[in-house]
């Protein structure tokens, strides 16, 4: 008789894939990785690395071309769901630009990481940039290195304290945190030691210079109804402006003043979750159609892992979370004790929350990109589908400015690069740009405009009811006005709040057919190219908050 094994408790296949989100998220790592890079990096198989690939592809979170992988903004989903379900960046965030306005210092709020002694940021508002370092959104720090990181060591346990002493014994240089510069030698655990027990006993913290020369910080610790530090607020300046001395006695006095607002801010009853779609199971279909390359139970375990993004504060019972991901109980436990041995979640043994290590998933990396790269590789599926040069651009004063474009065969007479600019009004990107904006927002054009072809629309009258049909139509058709012989259609690309900012244009010969024939054949492949940019554009600005 074959023998009953218990079902494994932990999900193999999911652990293997968050091991190369981690990988492909290092803050050392190029934004591109070859397959054969992570399987160095993971000491995983090959063949499970691609299998591990072809399911994040699948899923949208990365995108490989089967030699070469990048993490993809959708991937943003699962630090964004930490951010929102610990509620600091929506809590805090509008006092944190206040105080950056009122200091005209950078202001950052961090969390601590204590499962490998560090500290987390989950707000940043960068101010002055003589400092050669930011830290961005998720990236780790050593809590020694910090003036968030004595506070938060100030209530370590004793299992914190072991954890921060090995950390410290196995790597005295910090060569392990990549964000960063490592020690020349390494630092007194005296020292912090002592540094904590002060920030202990008066409820404050400093960092004269301890991640690089110039930089200086003064932090207080926010604190939750029951007296625990939930986070801690930092005013970092640089030496060029201010001595520890002088920035202590600038910000702290104001710290202290508006610490009750922002306890009060952190422990505001929040509303429950909107707009967030249940994060429905539909791995069952992809699996039939995909087979062995596609693994079900790391896409569980993802969707496990951004359900957890509707907590408020209280955790989520096992229910709550199968409800969620329409997930059998008994596979969402199981994705649940995979993470929670992973570090991404704990539970006090029956309601589960998300742990700041969720940052490390591609957070630092996905917030820094910007627009044109972000929408790189929506242009390049468009041209592949339409066979037609495809750009996008943003407005310069009364110009359009290309910031990504993806060539096919030349047809200006100009060769159009990133930075190229033209005449707004003459364009059909400028013309949904100027349409994007309320009248009183629009860029005074010159006076007197050039015809740059014979066809070109001058009169300031005719351009304004053909922005206003720009606008109504949401789209614009511009038909050898800027150049004879082109023809360019182009769509607005608006931001998470709704607002326009890019032009996303294809252009074709005017031999190629009627006007109205581009309109039909490439509208529609436009509008869709442009609505995926927008989903990047929510889920990365969504995750941080305001962008
Ligand atoms: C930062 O926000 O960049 C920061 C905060 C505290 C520090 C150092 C840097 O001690």
């Amino acid at each position: 008789m074959p023998s009953t094994v218990p079902p494994a408790e932990s999900v193999g296949p999911l652990e293997r894939g968050l091991t190369v989100l981690r990988a492909l998220s290092a803050p050392g790592a190029d934004d591109r990785m070859r397959h054969s890079d992570l399987v160095r990096s993971t000491g995983l198989a090959r063949s499970t690395v691609d299998r591990v690939v072809s399911t994040l592809d699948r899923l949208g979170l990365a995108r490989s071309d089967g030699r070469e992988v990048t993490l993809a903004p959708p991937l943003m989903e699962l630090p964004g769901a930490y951010l929102a379900a610990c509620g600091i960046p929506a809590a805090l965030g509008p006092a944190a630009e206040r105080l950056a306005d009122e200091f005209d210092e950078s202001v950052s709020v961090a969390v601590p990481d204590d499962g490998v002694a560090g500290v987390r940021f989950v707000l940043q508002t960068t101010r002055q940039r003589t400092m050669s370092l930011a830290f961005r959104i998720g990236d780790l720090l050593p809590a020694e290195r910090c003036a968030p990181g004595a506070l938060f060591a100030a209530e370590w346990d004793a299992e914190s304290r072991r954890t921060w002493r090995e950390r410290q014994a196995a790597d005295p240089l910090d060569a392990g945190f990549a964000t960063v510069p490592p020690l020349a030698r390494p630092q007194d655990p005296d020292a912090f030691e002592r540094r904590m027990a002060r920030a202990g006993a008066e409820g404050w913290a400093c960092d004269d210079q301890l991640i690089e020369p110039g930089l200086v910080a003064v932090a207080v610790p926010l604190r939750d109804g029951a007296g625990r530090t939930v986070c801690a607020v930092s005013v970092v300046s640089h030496t060029s402006r201010h001595t520890l001395d002088s920035l202590r006695a600038t910000v702290l006095p104001r710290l202290r003043a508006v610490r009750g607002e922002l306890e009060a801010a952190l422990a505001a009853p929040r509303p429950a979750p909107s707009g967030i779609t249940p994060v429905r199971d539909t791995s069952l279909e992809t699996k039939r159609e995909l087979g062995p390359g596609f693994l079900q139970s790391l896409a569980r375990g993802l969707a496990v892992l951004g359900a957890l993004g509707a907590d408020r504060g209280e955790g989520m019972a096992l229910t709550a979370v199968a409800d969620a991901t329409g997930l059998a109980r008994a596979t969402a436990r199981r994705s649940l004790i995979t993470l929670e041995q992973m570090g991404y979640v704990a539970t006090d043994g029956r309601r589960w929350r998300l742990l700041p290590r969720v940052l490390e998933l591609g957070c630092a990396r996905l917030s820094e990109l910007g627009l044109a790269e972000i929408a790189q590789p929506h242009l390049v599926s468009l041209v592949r589908r339409v066979h037609e040069s495809a750009s996008l651009a943003v407005l310069d004063g009364a110009d359009i400015r290309y910031v990504a474009r993806v060539p096919t065969v030349r047809i200006m007479s100009v060769n159009i690069t990133v930075g190229t600019r033209f005449p707004a009004y003459a364009t059909s990107m400028g013309r949904v740009l100027l349409a994007g904006l309320a009248a009183g927002e629009r860029p005074l054009l010159p006076e007197v405009l050039p015809a740059l072809t014979r066809r070109t629309v001058t009169a300031p009258g005719e351009l304004g009811r053909i922005i206003k049909r720009a606008a109504a139509d949401d789209f614009a058709l511009v038909d050898e006005e800027l150049e004879e012989g082109l023809r360019s259609l182009a769509v607005p690309v608006r931001d998470g709040r709704g607002r326009v900012v890019a032009a996303l244009n294809v252009a074709r010969h005017a031999a190629h057919g009627t006007p109205e024939e581009m309109r039909a054949g490439l509208l529609p492949a436009l509008r869709e190219t442009a609505a995926a940019i927008e989903a990047d554009l929510r889920v990365l600005g969504g995750a941080i908050g305001v962008r």
